[in-house]
């Protein structure tokens, strides 16, 4: 049997692997569901909620996925005498766009969450729940080729005693300070408790805005190598919604499996779909607020000025020469600005500025009435 806590070989994925992040809602879940499809295509896996907070990874599997959500981690922790870890493994069911998740990976739930809760709410019960499920994790690293789990948001001694039992710590990071910061104290922490040597790397997910400074600042800052940044994904999130997992060739599945090809590179390939330079995000910008504000006024603009050339020619006297040269030229410069990026920006902010000025006199009138 592999000796526990080791990689088979170097070439060779590890045993247990867990997802962390400094605070809630940054993607643990999704990740870890998406990690566990990626990497049954290697290995069998077992994936286990052991967020004690939201039983997340539960919910959003049992959905669709899992018979009985309702038995689980909890059992094991809070029973005198518990029947192994196996015994509250459940296979995923239901029928499944992603048939290689279908067909192996299997999960223990966190069970009643409440139970958990109330006991967690017991300071006595707190220590031993973290050396329990310490213990449940390398059970399962024991008996499963592949053991994924899906911890709490943020520094608690339950993520912690994951993150002793497995082999590698994936850090999932938002671009917003108060997440890249919560992260950098769960890295101090992991640091203080001689485990930062498990992190494997980190990904920044949710991106919209060009993540460069933040994938320098955090290759300084968190103790490991940057694996990917995972760009907001409508798709992925109303995926999420309905319990379903973002499809094979979405662009949240793409950027998962870059990551994991970066951290596996002689087990895991690339992914052929398309990955996102830092630069492609700039062109997201476009979503801007004054830009598509600015695109609107100058194409109005545009309509408006055709538009009446056209009447005065059709029932009017018809232009002259100077006009029709003065009005063409305008509709070329209108199409030029409406077409390129910095001038409808440009004109964009001088809207809002002038809504700006405007809006304190018209809070000013809403007071006064
Ligand atoms: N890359 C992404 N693009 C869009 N939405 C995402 C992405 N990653 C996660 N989400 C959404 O963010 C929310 C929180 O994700 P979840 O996996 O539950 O986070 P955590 O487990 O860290 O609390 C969910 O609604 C999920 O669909
Ligand atoms: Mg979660």
């Amino acid at each position: 049997m592999t000796e526990l806590g080791r990689y088979r070989s170097s070439a060779e994925l590890p045993r247990g692997m867990a997802f962390v992040s400094g605070k809630g809602g940054s993607g643990k879940t999704l990740i870890a569901a998406e990690v566990a499809s990626i990497l049954s295509r290697y290995h069998e896996v077992c994936l286990v909620d052991a967020d004690v907070g939201t039983a997340g990874l539960s919910y959003y599997l049992g959905l669709k996925y899992v018979r009985n959500i309702r038995k689980g981690l909890s059992d094991l922790l809070l029973r005198p005498s518990p029947e192994p870890p196996a015994a509250y493994v459940q296979p995923i069911i239901g029928r499944s766009a992603r048939s290689d998740f279908f067909e192996s990976v299997s999960l223990l739930p966190l069970g009643d969450h409440r139970r958990i809760t109330r006991a967690l709410r017991d300071n006595h019960e707190r220590p031993n729940f973290a050396f329990r499920i310490s213990s449940v994790v390398e059970q399962l690293m024991v008996e499963n080729p592949l053991v994924v789990v899906d911890c709490r948001g943020g520094i608690d001694d339950e993520s912690i005693a994951v993150c002793q039992a497995v082999d590698d710590i994936f850090l999932i990071v938002e671009s917003d300070t108060t997440s890249f910061q919560a992260s950098r104290h769960l890295v101090d922490t992991l640091s203080d408790l001689d485990l930062v040597h498990k992190l494997r790397g980190f990904i920044i997910n949710k991106v919209y805005s060009n993540p460069e400074a933040v994938i320098r600042a955090g290759a300084g800052d968190f103790g490991s190598q940057f694996l990917v940044a995972i760009p907001f994904d409508f798709a992925a999130t109303r995926s999420f919604l309905i319990g379903d997992l973002p499809g094979q060739g979405s662009a949240f599945a793409v950027h998962v499996q870059e990551a994991l090809s970066k951290a596996y590179p002689e087990v895991v390939p690339r992914p052929t779909g398309q990955v996102w330079s830092e630069k492609d995000y700039d062109g997201l910008d476009t979503v801007a607020p004054e830009s598509s504000r600015g695109g609107i006024l100058l194409s109005v603009l545009l309509v408006t000025l055709a538009t009446v050339m056209l009447l005065s020619e059709v029932f009017g006297t018809g232009l002259g020469l100077l006009q029709l040269r003065l009005g063409l030229t305008a509709m070329v410069l209108l199409g030029v600005a409406a077409g390129a990026e910095p001038s409808r920006r440009a004109v964009g902010w001088l809207i809002g500025r002038y809504l700006k000025a405007f809006s304190p006199r018209r809070a000013d009138r809403t007071a006064h009435r």
